[in-house]
């Protein structure tokens, strides 16, 4: 049988079949592109837990990715600074300053500002009857809410937002064709410009935003390196919008396609908070991460040694039947008190911005389905977008 290619272009549309035929083939399979596929939930789980045996090693992944001269790539010199692809004390460090900028009470500060923001997105969808939920809502929401936390100005995102879009592509393991690794290469440098002054501005005078608070970090006396404030700076600006872009409008398409789930949630739209986490094991966005071996290792009798690379797939994992009941369900029933899926993460890297993410969630259905309960999809006009790894629609009509 041929070796699963994690590159075939008909995953970005539906890869749930090909993930179940691949968790019956094999506990561990050796993929098109060299890397060992998990797609069992405890499998995925350890390596996402066990920071000893499964690291980053950014540059060692890299040249897997994009052969030895990926280095050269400016992307590369920012990226290998960014708290998702470091490792051990270093992530610790960076992670530790990076958790302080992130507080609850920011969280509650933004939920009246990201309400009005989505309001203000499907008011101009209003007066056409309707929207692309994508372009006009899914990707400007999350982007507005992370550029308000970033203290980015409102005006600013038309400059500067499709470029942090067109980084999506680097945040997956996957190889760049060369076309979207120029692309990246040039985004890179215009935010990187874009940062620099504002962390200047933030210096001479410190605002009440995450950025100011980065730039003012400390812990025991350590602080973000220039390059560490940039590099993670535009880290949170685009993870920040992408993901959550890809989750709502998987979230949107999900329930289009389980009209009576679609149906009770517009109907009970204070069941919205309840729904998101079922949602988002569903049709998780972020499908994949990968890990390098740092020492001998076995999943079964499969074993593994130091400088094999390892693709788990969340996605994959969120839906192993072991764990979850019928798990191609979408059921807002499922209690996961006892087993959570692992739409984001866990261990050292889990991600800073779930809680922020989930609350992007409910004020984006709950001002959809209230504002307007006769929402449907109109589905010949739904186009999956073209990275696996970074799932979601790049259009999704809507009508009401
Ligand atoms: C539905 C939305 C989101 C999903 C599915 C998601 C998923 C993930 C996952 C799976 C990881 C771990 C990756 C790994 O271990 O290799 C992660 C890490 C991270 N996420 Fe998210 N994320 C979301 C939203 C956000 C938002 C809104 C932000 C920022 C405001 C954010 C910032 C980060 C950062 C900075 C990390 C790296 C943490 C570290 O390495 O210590 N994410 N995310």
């Amino acid at each position: 049988m041929e070796p699963f290619n994690p590159l075939d272009p008909t995953l970005a549309t539906n890869p749930y079949p090909a993930y179940a035929k691949l968790r019956e083939r094999d506990r561990v399979h050796l993929s098109a592109i060299g890397a060992h596929l998990l797609t069992h939930y405890e499998d995925v789980k350890r390596m996402l837990n066990d920071g000893t045996t499964f690291q980053h090693q950014y540059v060692a992944q890299q040249r897997q990715r994009g052969g030895e001269q990926v280095e050269d790539e400016p992307y590369f010199d920012f990226f290998r600074r960014m708290i998702f692809v470091s490792d051990g004390e270093h992530h610790r460090r960076l992670r530790k300053l990076v958790a302080k900028a992130f507080t609850p009470r920011q969280l509650t500060d933004l939920r009246h500002k990201a309400e009005r923001i989505a309001s203000e997105l499907y008011a101009a969808g209003a007066k056409n009857g309707g929207m692309d939920f994508v372009s006009e809502f899914a990707l400007p929401f999350p982007l507005r809410v992370i550029g308000s936390m970033l203290g980015i100005p409102d005006a600013d995102h038309a400059e500067i937002g499709e470029h942090a879009t067109a980084l999506n592509p680097v945040l997956e393991f996957l190889p760049m064709s060369p076309d979207v690794l120029a692309t990246a290469n040039h985004a890179v440098e215009v935010l990187a410009e874009y940062f620099v002054k504002l962390a200047e501005e933030r210096r001479r005078d410190p605002t009440d935003d995450l950025f100011s608070a980065l730039v003012h970090a400390t812990e025991d006396g350590d602080t973000l390196s220039n390059e560490e404030l940039i590099a993670n700076a535009i880290l949170l600006y685009v993870a920040g919008h992408e993901t959550t872009a890809g989750g709502t409008s998987l979230a949107l398409h999900s329930l289009h396609n389980n009209p009576e789930q679609f149906t009770y949630l517009k109907r009970n739209p204070g069941s919205i908070p309840g729904a998101i986490d079922e949602l988002l094991r569903y049709d998780t966005p972020g499908q994949g991460t990968a890990r390098v071996i740092m020492q001998d290792t076995s999943f079964g009798d499969h074993r593994l040694e130091p400088g094999n690379v390892v693709l788990g797939y969340i996605g994959a994992a969120n839906r192993d039947p072991s764990i979850f009941d019928a798990p191609d369900a979408l059921n807002f029933q499922r209690d996961f008190t006892r087993t959570r899926p692992l739409t984001f993460g866990g261990g050292a890297h889990m991600c800073v911005g779930r809680n922020l993410a989930r609350q992007e969630f409910e004020v984006a259905f709950t001002a959809l389905f209230t504002e307007h309960p006769s929402v449907r999809v109109v589905e010949a006009g739904c186009v999956f977008r073209d990275t696996p790894l970074m799932r979601g629609l790049k259009e999704l009509p809507i009508e009401w």
